[in-house]
């Protein structure tokens, strides 16, 4: 046969025997058969090479070259090929659109606190923690709340179940505890252990056992601030929460200051919000530390004055995002804690 033709022949069937070969074993044999160092089809050719005439020589040794490529190309194509994971076969079509990612994200109550603590650190307030299971003391007597209070029944308070069956007064037993229902509690227990000045913020859950609606939750959030110094001024607390409400809510939101009634405070005002056409809406109490609980604590009242303030945090995120009822922030609905 023709030389030429042969090497035709040879990488044709070659090539062919590499398309065929449909698993990694049946392509090895195919490469021993043709390419193999010691009985390999090639070597055959490689003889027909030797034996050539003169001319023929450098031609063929290039045909012989070019074949040898090829075939080994083809051979590691198919390698590649057959060692590659079959996606189809794992029923998968790679053609069809990806599954989103969801991202997480913080709850819209989490948002606002930190908010407000940007926004009251830029008055110079720092961020204080005190307990959510407090005792009377620091929930009660030392805000100057008297037992016969309707804020002490407790009906109006959740009173833990093991201290309230041990009667303390009677036997020396653990004394009564309960959720804090204010978190006024951090300003008696951060002015017993420091000295004045002080001005602090502290941010948390309180507990009262109202009954849930759009606008009541027998847990919610609150902001109290503490500014106890030298010559504190009404006009001062004003300031500070005129401010605080104009960063958060606008520049322009209309507040109302109502005189009001707060044990520990003297005078007492109530700070409202317009909300809407129907008319205000109560974000908090505030007003001038009464001497009392200056005393209780160990300041001088003649010495110092202070002012203080407790925000409902909701009451400003629901003003802000037009939320028209409470629950939602607690209900875990995605596509409510979406929007935020
Ligand atoms: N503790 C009061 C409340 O929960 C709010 C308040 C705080 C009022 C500080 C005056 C001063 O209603």
């Amino acid at each position: 046969m023709d030389p030429i033709a042969a090497f035709d022949q040879f990488e044709q069937t070659a090539l062919t025997a590499i398309a065929a070969a449909d698993d990694s074993a049946a392509l090895e044999a195919v490469r021993v058969e043709y390419l193999g160092k010691s009985k390999g089809r090639l070597r055959d050719l490689q003889s027909l090479v030797g034996k050539a005439e003169k001319q023929q020589k450098p031609l063929l040794g290039k045909r012989f070259n070019e074949i040898k490529n090829d075939v080994t190309a083809a051979l590691d194509a198919r390698k590649e090929n057959l060692t590659a994971p079959k996606a189809e076969a794992a029923g998968l079509d790679v053609t069809l659109p990806g599954s989103p990612v969801e991202f997480g994200r913080r709850h819209p109550l989490i948002q606002t606190i930190a908010e407000f603590k940007d926004i009251i650190g830029r008055f110079g307030f720092s961020v204080a923690e005190g307990p959510e299971i407090e005792d009377e003391h620091h929930n009660f007597v030392a805000l100057n709340i008297p037992p016969e209070h309707p804020a002490r029944d407790p009906l109006e308070n959740f009173y833990l179940a093991v201290a309230e069956k041990s009667n303390p007064a009677a036997n020396g037993g653990p004394a009564p505890r309960l959720l804090r229902s204010q978190t006024s509690n951090v300003q008696i227990r951060v002015m017993e252990q420091t000295e004045p000045p002080v001005r602090i913020v502290s941010l948390g859950r309180v507990y009262r056992p109202d009954t849930m609606d759009a606008t009541h939750s027998c847990m919610f959030h609150q902001m109290e601030g503490l500014m106890v110094a030298k010559d504190v001024t009404m006009a001062q607390l004003k300031t500070v929460l005129t401010m605080f409400a104009s960063a958060y809510l606008g520049h322009d939101v209309p507040l109302r200051f109502r005189p009001s009634f707060f044990p520990f405070t003297e005078p007492s005002v109530e700070v409202d919000v317009l909300w809407d056409e129907s008319g205000w809406v109560e974000l908090g109490g505030a007003g001038m530390v009464d001497p009392n609980v200056l005393a209780a604590v160990g300041y001088d009242p003649e010495e110092v004055s202070g002012f203080a303030f407790g925000l409902g945090i909701e009451r400003f995120c629901m003003k802000r995002h037009q939320i028209n009822d409470i629950r939602r922030f607690y209900e875990n609905d995605v596509r409510f804690l979406r929007q935020f």
